[in-house]
Formats: structure tokens, C-alpha cells, sequence
């Protein structure tokens, strides 16, 4: 680009210029980019766009959720799902797919779970990289997110994230060091939340110091929609671009910050050379053609791959001719997807109750048998015992309904709804080969598993889900998914459980390294089904295990009847004295296809990630010299092989012993403040703000129930009200769910130049009880907005060459 832009200009392309589109410059050949959702379809909005989905979207492919083919344990698969999300996006003139999300599942209350990977950072990295290959293959950019450490929906844009540099790299990042590593995505989108007291956005030390310095991304980075918070200190920690539009505000605060000298013109043309060579980077016009049929077919491969048998006391696979009753509302109305940003507009979806007509089982009565919303119906339970009595098998759908699992909402338990359990046990009466088809996004208890003869877990399997969990009902396909996240017997026993959500102002990571497996294997708590399990209607044995400087060697022979894939696991442990660790890490895996009686060599290298940590004393990555337990299993828990190997590292073993007693003994679901200090390194943030301490701009709305202006406390409890009557209803209401946990900045981030943030400070004045101080500056503030609003918008138009500027520094 060699024409050169005013500070207007610049200023401005820093910010949308609608809910979903970038600004443009035309008279400098710069076009507006188009940002899309999602992670598992395109969500292209239809008529105005309006982020919380108010309008519908075009028609997409529904692909299985990301917890979904995390399962596969396939990253090429993934890529496959990446390639066709890149060909829609193109077809629709999306520039750049808002997605993957691969935020680390710390705990399994997490409202968006369903759409992130897994609770292992190298599996999550792994996949993850897929999609972005895939799409970025079409000439669309991705846009891995959130960038990084955001666990919670509650308060999510008004949430500290306080976790130690250690477990911050080691954990919540390295997921996407690997996918910036491996995939080079051409954007990132950075989280809502602060992450140690600065908003990732404005995070010098995530931007700039760890993704551009250390990883070497040369990207944009995109604000989420209204997660911005600062315009000036973005532009100078390396925040790129903030969406959706918060009209020409924010560029009005980064002229003035020029103007003033308190952000430098080289800091903002560095930002501005990123939105420009994002859009000489893509070019939707190398995307293949979609075939819509085609598409269906790969979301059912990738839905097979992904199905997770968890029981099987032999009932299945079911017989040709078997005869069936199947049970449940989900049959009828399946839950394919999960709620929020990322829902899709599939353009077909399959029931089981339709697919049942291609399995060769003969299907004796379909029974609704309970109301996914909860509530005992004797009439409908009646109606599927009768239906049970007379079959050889029943199949019985259970899941999570859509208030279950939704953005911006945490679950508060890993329940299914009683009705679902009780016809479980009723049906159990009657017919002993129960199989339970399960469709839920994230973890949930099972005290009721015994019931049940076989467990197909489907998870959120897209809109050709239904088909591929009949597939592993008939056989029709062996099931090779493997859970990316541990189930526990129950919730007490998550390691976060005592700290998650942060109600406060902060959210505690005090359990530290140990997130999902890493704490179960260590502290040796039973849990319901372990990371990396998952049955097969085969089996396989492995032996002759080799380890190598460069990595490890095994024999994997199908011992049983029929083909099958398998997916073995590389776990790095240390022995002996050193820094605290999980007993067993995820370093490696591969998804291996054996006909019964092959054998075959399986081959699984050491990288960069196999025996590093993070040395917090040293600032940098270091391998302490020493011995490592190498093991090769099915599972974190089913370890089939292993060997001690000695590593030459670039550091000696440090111990922290005593200052860090609960984290060596991996005891971290009560750790003190004393402790969690040390490990930190500094004193802990206030949780709280003051008793009677006034709301500020980064207060959520929600704070308004202790507000002093009866107004402002009547309207929290409104929204409450109107949240609670959304759920009640089924239908989970983003909108109302986004309000309740934005702070009050968001409202000029969000309206497109409506209200300025001298209007929301006036506003916040109001909420503080000072009615008419607040009025008079709001009043004030809207005049002066919409006058500079126009003047600049007049200055873009006309840009006079006065104003003009040397173009970026590119
Ligand atoms: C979500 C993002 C999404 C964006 C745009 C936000 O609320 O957190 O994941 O991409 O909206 O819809």
C-alpha cells in the first residue's frame, strides 16, 4: 500500500465499522473484511447483524462441536472439518471464521464447553491446528480464541483470571503455541477477561512479549465482540482491531493519544500494517466449490469418528432384524449443537427416528417417555414401558437439554434432569438390554450407569449425529472415540470445584498445573471414565516398547475379530526430585486403523513439548536433567507400557518442596493464600471490591443488585427475572445472558457510535445514586458525541491532506 492514510484513517480502521465487518478505506484500496462464527458451521447473519443472534443465518453445514471431535483424536480429520468450513465461509464472502475455540476445560461447569477441545492442551493444540490448516487452505483466515485463560462464563468481560506464569504457559497457553506454531492462523481473537489484572486485549505480556516475541505470530489480533476495553493501551500492548463497532469513539481516543504523545505513531502504524495485510492475506476466491452433499457426508464421518462407546456388558453391537423400541424426545427432536455465538442453521438434520429406517433393526414403537425440560409425566413414562416390555432391546435417548449447556451460562451441576434417570431405571425393569444414546456437549455424573446394559456417547454430534451413533449401535462402524476429558464420579472431585466460577471480581486458579487428569492420575482419585478411554468392539495389544532420544516405538497388534482403530496415548512423567509435576502428561498419540490379527509398528516422536516446563525463576522453557517415566497406554489409567528414560536437559531439578507442599502432593483443591502467594509470586488482588464501593465501567450489570439507585437495582432484577423465565422456557436467551455479565463500557462498545464512553461514565454516575450530576453529563455527552461523531465521519469522507499522515511502516 503506498498511498498514504491520514491519522483519521488509521485511527479508524482499528475498529468495525458494523457488527461483523472491518472498516474500509477505498480511496487506499483498503476493503472491509467480513468476520464470521464459528467453530463447527457458519453462522453468516442474514439482514442486519447483530452478534447476539437475533437475525437467523444462512444455511451451513452443522458439524459435530468441538468437545465432539476432540473425541476422534484426529487432527487431520479436523482438518478435513477446517477445509469445508473454509469453502462455506468463502461461498458466503466471510473473510476470516471466528474459530477454533480452544480454551482448556478447567472445570466441566463451563457454559461453552461443548465448544472447546479438551482439558489437555496438547490434544486441544493438536486439533485445534487441524481446523486452522484447513481453513486457512481456502483462502480464509482463522481466528483461534479467546486468547487466553477464559474458564468461566460468569462475568466473563468482568473477570480477573489470577493464575501463576507456570501454569499459565504450561496449561492456558500452550495450546495455542501450538496452533501458532504448527498452523500460523492469520488472526487470534483475544479473551474477555483480565488475565493477572490487565484485559487480554490491551496484555502486553500475552500480545506482544509471548504470541509475536516468543511464538513469532505476524497476525491481527481481534478483540472478542465488546471485549475491548482501553482503544490506547490495545494499540500499545498489540491489540489489533476491536469489534463489533464502537462507532468512531475509540479512534477519536487514539487521535487524541497521538496528538497528546501518549501513543506513539509507530505502535499505531504497527497495528495498522496488521488490518492491511490481513487483507491482502486473504482471498476466499482460492476456495474450492461447496457441495452441500458432500459436506453432509463429512460431518457424518467426522460424527462416527467421534462417537465414544463408555459401556458395553455385551448387548451390542445389536443384530440385523433385532427388535428395537426406542425411547426418549431427543430421538425425535435431537440436540445436535450447542447454544449461543456458534449456532448453526444446518441445511439438513437427521433424526434418529428417520435413520432408524436404514439399519436393519426393527424399530416395534418410538415412546417420547419424558420432557427434556424436566418434570415427571406418568403418562409418557407409562407409554415407554409398554414400549420396552415386548422388545428385545431398547434404545433410549437422554441428553442435555438446550438451557444446559449455553454461552454465557455456567452450569451449576453435572446432572442429568431426574426424569430422564428415573425412566431409565423403570425401563430397566422391564427389559434388561437398555442402551443409552447420550447427546450433552460437556461431562456429567453417571450414579445411574449400572442401569444401563450399553452407553453410546454421541455428544453433540451435528446435523448427521443421529446416523452415526445408529452406526455404533448396529456395528456398522467400530467406535474408535476416545473422551478428551475425564469424567468424574462426581463434581466435589474436580480439582477447580472450590474455586469455579469466580464469583468476584477474580477468578482463583489455585489448583494450579492440575487441570481435569493431570490432578486425577496424581492425587489417585477414582474417577467414573478417564481421559483417553473409550471401548471398542475390538481389542489390542501392545508390546516391544523402544524409547529413543527421539521418541518412542511400540508393536499394536488387533488381537480381536474385527477391524478397528485404536488410539495409543504417550504420557511423560519425572522421577525423582524436581520441580512439582502431574504424574502423567499428554505428550503424543496417533490414530491407528488395524484389520483383526495386523500388527503394526507405531511410532510417536519427542518434540519441543515432551519434557519442558516452565521455569519461572529462569523466565524461559527448561528440561531438567534427569530420569522420565515414559508410558504408552489406552488411557491415562490403562497404561500398557513403559520404560524410564534419561534425559540430558538444560537445567538441574528444582525443588519447592516445602514452600509448595500442596502442589507437590498435587492436594490442591483446598490451598491456602499463603500458598497460592507463593506460587504466584505476588500477593493475591482483592476479590471484592469494598463494602458500599461505587460501579464502575468495568462493573457487570449484574453488580447493579447492590446498587444505590433503586432504578438501576430494579433493572438487574429484571434482567434476572427475564433470564430465569428464558431457561424455564427452553430457550436460552444470549442476548439477556450477555447483558446480565457485561460491564457498563460494553454499552459503548457495542452500539455503533451511540453512546460514547463519556456517556456511559454518565451513566454509571446514575447506577452510583447521583441522578442528576449524571444526567446533566449524559445530556452533554450525547451532544459532543454525535457532533464529533460527524465531523470525523465528514473527515474520513473527505480526508484533507493536511491530515495526512505517512502511510503504516510496512
Ligand atoms: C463470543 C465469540 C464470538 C463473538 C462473535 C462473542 O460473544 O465470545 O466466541 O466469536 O461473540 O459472535
Amino acid at each position: 500500500m503506498t498511498m498514504e492514510l491520514t491519522l483519521a484513517e488509521k485511527a479508524a480502521l482499528l475498529s468495525g465499522q458494523s457488527v461483523w465487518e472491518s472498516r474500509a478505506v477505498p480511496r487506499a484500496g483498503i476493503r472491509a473484511l467480513n468476520l464470521s462464527d464459528g467453530p463447527h458451521g457458519i453462522r453468516k447473519q442474514l439482514g442486519s447483524g447483530d452478534h447476539l443472534g437475533i437475525n437467523g443465518s444462512a444455511p451451513a453445514t452443522c458439524f459435530p462441536t468441538a468437545a465432539t471431535v476432540a473425541n476422534s483424536w484426529n487432527p487431520e480429520l479436523a482438518e478435513l472439518v477446517g477445509e469445508a468450513l473454509g469453502a462455506e465461509a468463502a461461498a458466503l464472502d466471510v473473510d476470516v471464521v471466528l474459530g477454533p475455540g480452544l480454551n482448556i476445560k478447567r472445570s466441566p461447569l463451563c457454559g461453552r464447553n461443548f465448544e472447546y477441545f479438551s482439558e489437555d492442551p496438547y490434544l486441544s493444540g493438536k486439533v485445534a491446528a487441524g481446523y486452522v490448516r484447513g481453513i486457512q487452505s481456502q483462502g480464509v483466515a482463522a481466528c483461534p480464541k479467546h486468547f487466553a485463560a477464559n474458564s468461566q462464563e460468569l462475568r466473563r468481560l468482568a473477570s480477573d483470571s489470577v493464575v501463576d506464569e507456570r501454569t499459565l504457559r504450561e496449561i492456558y497457553l500452550t495450546a495455542f503455541e501450538i496452533v501458532v506454531r504448527e498452523a500460523a492462523p492469520k488472526t487470534i481473537m483475544s479473551a474477555y477477561n483480565r488475565v493477572n489484572g490487565t484485559y487480554a486485549h490491551e496484555n502486553a505480556h500475552l500480545l506482544q512479549e509471548i504470541l509475536r516475541d516468543e511464538w513469532g505470530f505476524d497476525g491481527l489480533v481481534v478483540s472478542d465482540w465488546g471485549g475491548s476495553n482501553d482503544a490506547v493501551a490495545a494499540a500499545q500492548a498489540g491489540g489489533t482491531l476491536e469489534m463489533p463497532s464502537p462507532g468512531l469513539d475509540s479512534a477519536r481516543q487514539l487521535i487524541a493519544a497521538v496528538e497528546e504523545g501518549r501513543l506513539s505513531e509507530e505502535d499505531l502504524d504497527a497495528r495498522v500494517a496488521e488490518v492491511i495485510a490481513l487483507v491482502e492475506r486473504v482471498d476466499p476466491a482460492l476456495a474450492r466449490k461447496v457441495d452441500d452433499a458432500a459436506h453432509h457426508a463429512l460431518a457424518l464421518r467426522v460424527a462416527q469418528e467421534s462417537q465414544v462407546l463408555l459401556r458395553n456388558t455385551g448387548v451390542l453391537p445389536l443384530a440385523q432384524g433385532t427388535k428395537v423400541a426406542v425411547v426418549g424426545d431427543f430421538a425425535k427432536t435431537p440436540r445436535y449443537q450447542g447454544a449461543g455465538s456458534s449456532l448453526v442453521n444446518p441445511t439438513q438434520l437427521d433424526t434418529a427416528l428417520e435413520a432408524m429406517a436404514g439399519t436393519g433393526l426393527e424399530m416395534t414403537a418410538y415412546a417420547q417417555g419424558f420432557h427434556r425440560l424436566g418434570g415427571q409425566d406418568e403418562a409418557l413414562a407409562a407409554e415407554a414401558v409398554e414400549a420396552a416390555r415386548g422388545a428385545d432391546a431398547v434404545l433410549l435417548y437422554l441428553g442435555l437439554d438446550e438451557t444446559s449447556e449455553s454461552e454465557g451460562n455456567d452450569r451449576t451441576h453435572m446432572r442429568l434432569p431426574s426424569n430422564q434417570i428415573a425412566l431409565l431405571a423403570r425401563l430397566r425393569e422391564v427389559n434388561e438390554n437398555v442402551v443409552v444414546i447420550l447427546s450433552a456437549g460437556s461431562a456429567i455424573e453417571m450414579p445411574w450407569l449400572e442401569d444401563c446394559a450399553a452407553l453410546v456417547h454421541g455428544y453433540l454430534g451435528g446435523q448427521a449425529g443421529a446416523a452415526a451413533a445408529l452406526d455404533v449401535v448396529t456395528g456398522t462402524i467400530n467406535p474408535s472415540g476416545r473422551l478428551a476429558e475425564t469424567y468424574p464420579v462426581r463434581l466435589e472431585d474436580n480439582p477447580s470445584h472450590r474455586y469455579y466460577p469466580g464469583r468476584g471480581e477474580t477468578a482463583e486458579y489455585r489448583e494450579g498445573l492440575f487441570a481435569g487428569y493431570r490432578y486425577y492420575a496424581t492425587a489417585q482419585v477414582p474417577v467414573l471414565f478417564p481421559f483417553g478411554f473409550g471401548l471398542s468392539y475390538t481389542s489390542f495389544e501392545y508390546s516391544d516398547l523402544a524409547v529413543t532420544d527421539a521418541g518412542v516405538t511400540f508393536t499394536l497388534e488387533n488381537t480381536g475379530d474385527v477391524a478397528g482403530a485404536e488410539v495409543p496415548q504417550l504420557y511423560i512423567g519425572r522421577e525423582g526430585a524436581g520441580v512439582h509435576r502431574p504424574v502423567r502428561e499428554l505428550k503424543g498419540f496417533a490414530k491407528v486403523a488395524l484389520e483383526p490379527g495386523e500388527k503394526t509398528t507405531v511410532t510417536l516422536p519427542f518434540d519441543a513439548y515432551t519434557f519442558r516446563h516452565y521455569s519461572v525463576a529462569q523466565g524461559r522453557w527448561a528440561v531438567e536433567s534427569g530420569e522420565y517415566t515414559v508410558s504408552v497406554g489406552a488411557s491415562v489409567e490403562d497404561v500398557r507400557l513403559t520404560a524410564t528414560h534419561t534425559v540430558e536437559g538444560d537445567a538441574a531439578p528444582v525443588d519447592r518442596r516445602d514452600e509448595l507442599p500442596s502442589y507437590h502432593a498435587a492436594t490442591v483443591t483446598d490451598v491456602s493464600d499463603e500458598e497460592f502467594e507463593a506460587l504466584l509470586g505476588r500477593e493475591l488482588p482483592a476479590s471484592t471490591p469494598g463494602a458500599g464501593a461505587p460501579l464502575g465501567l468495568n462493573s457487570p450489570l449484574l453488580a447493579m443488585h447492590e446498587a444505590r439507585n433503586p432504578a438501576a437495582r430494579f433493572a438487574a432484577s429484571t434482567l434476572k427475572r427475564l433470564i430465569d423465565r428464558s431457561q424455564r422456557k427452553g430457550k436460552p436467551d444470549l442476548n439477556l445472558y450477555f447483558l446480565y455479565n457485561m460491564p457498563f463500557r460494553s454499552i459503548a462498545k457495542m452500539t455503533n457510535g451511540a453512546a460514547s464512553m463519556e456517556m456511559v461514565e454518565a451513566i454509571v454516575t446514575i447506577v452510583n445514586g447521583r441522578s442528576f450530576a449524571g444526567i446533566g453529563a449524559l445530556a452533554s455527552g450525547a451532544v459532543r458525541n454525535a457532533r464529533e461523531s460527524k465531523a470525523m465521519a465528514a473527515d474520513l469522507t473527505h480526508p484533507t491532506p493536511q491530515a495526512s499522515q505517512p502511510a503504516s511502516n510496512r
